[in-house]
């Protein structure tokens, strides 16, 4: 089986996303993944969920809705119609807190996912794995595009790979932040199983090729 690849919506504009999914998705493109930045949670602000529906009814590509927002519960009802919607552990107060937003994702009949920050301790999101359907790492610290790659990502994606692999749980290790065609096998390896790209993929001379040197074949 090969990893997925899901494509920022932050290097285009929202009015062109209709089209550019067409294309990425004839590129090998699996999903389409919405940055939604609030201007609180982080410093930038993006185009917010009321949008959602719209690009919804209209993409090519299913929805991996990436929430970088401090109150992401706000927002579910923009998002009905998305594939996955990852919020961040970091804007709750309680793990119980998290826990009940994660559940009403999932009631929704939605794919949920936690989200984790670039120096947050990866032992903060340990026991929600067992509810999640994804954990999304960032390789990055969350709040724009065209960073570097950051290692130390690596680290979590192998503990939770060993995790997963313990206690036989099937959540999906998502990674987003600087993934290019240096660094991708390498999350793969770990046990990534959707990588994320922004700025390599949008940025480059042929969509397909960069989409098709983010693909390598993973253990399941
Ligand atoms: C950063 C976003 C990422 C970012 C990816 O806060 O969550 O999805 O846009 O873009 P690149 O691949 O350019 O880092
Ligand atoms: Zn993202």
């Amino acid at each position: 089986m090969e990893n997925r690849v899901a494509i920022s919506t932050l290097p285009f504009k929202f009015e062109e996303l209709q089209e550019k999914s067409r294309i990425l998705k004839e590129a090998g493109t699996d999903f389409l993944h919405c940055d939604i930045m609030d201007g609180k949670f982080v410093k930038n602000s993006t185009f917010m969920p009321d949008k959602l529906e719209k690009l919804a009814a209209t993409s090519e590509l299913p929805l991996d809705v990436h929430l970088m927002v401090v109150e992401p519960t706000k927002y579910l009802k923009f998002c009905k119609m998305a594939h996955s919607i990852s919020i961040h552990c970091e804007v709750f107060k309680t793990l119980t807190e998290c826990r009940t937003a994660i559940e009403s994702i999932k009631n929704l009949g939605i794919k949920a996912g936690v989200a984790i920050d670039l120096h947050t301790p990866a032992k903060n999101v340990i026991q929600l794995l067992q509810i999640v359907d994804l954990v999304l790492v960032m390789s990055v610290k969350a709040g724009s595009g065209g960073q570097k790659f950051d290692a130390l990502a690596l680290e979590k994606i192998k503990l939770y790979d060993s995790i997963r692999e313990e206690k036989s749980l099937n959540f999906e290790i998502e990674v987003d932040g600087g993934i290019n065609g240096d660094n991708a096998q390498k999350c793969i390896q770990v046990g990534a199983n959707i990588l994320v790209s922004g700025s390599y993929v949008a940025n480059s001379a042929n969509f397909a090729t960069s989409i098709n040197s983010l693909k390598y074949q993973t253990d399941d």
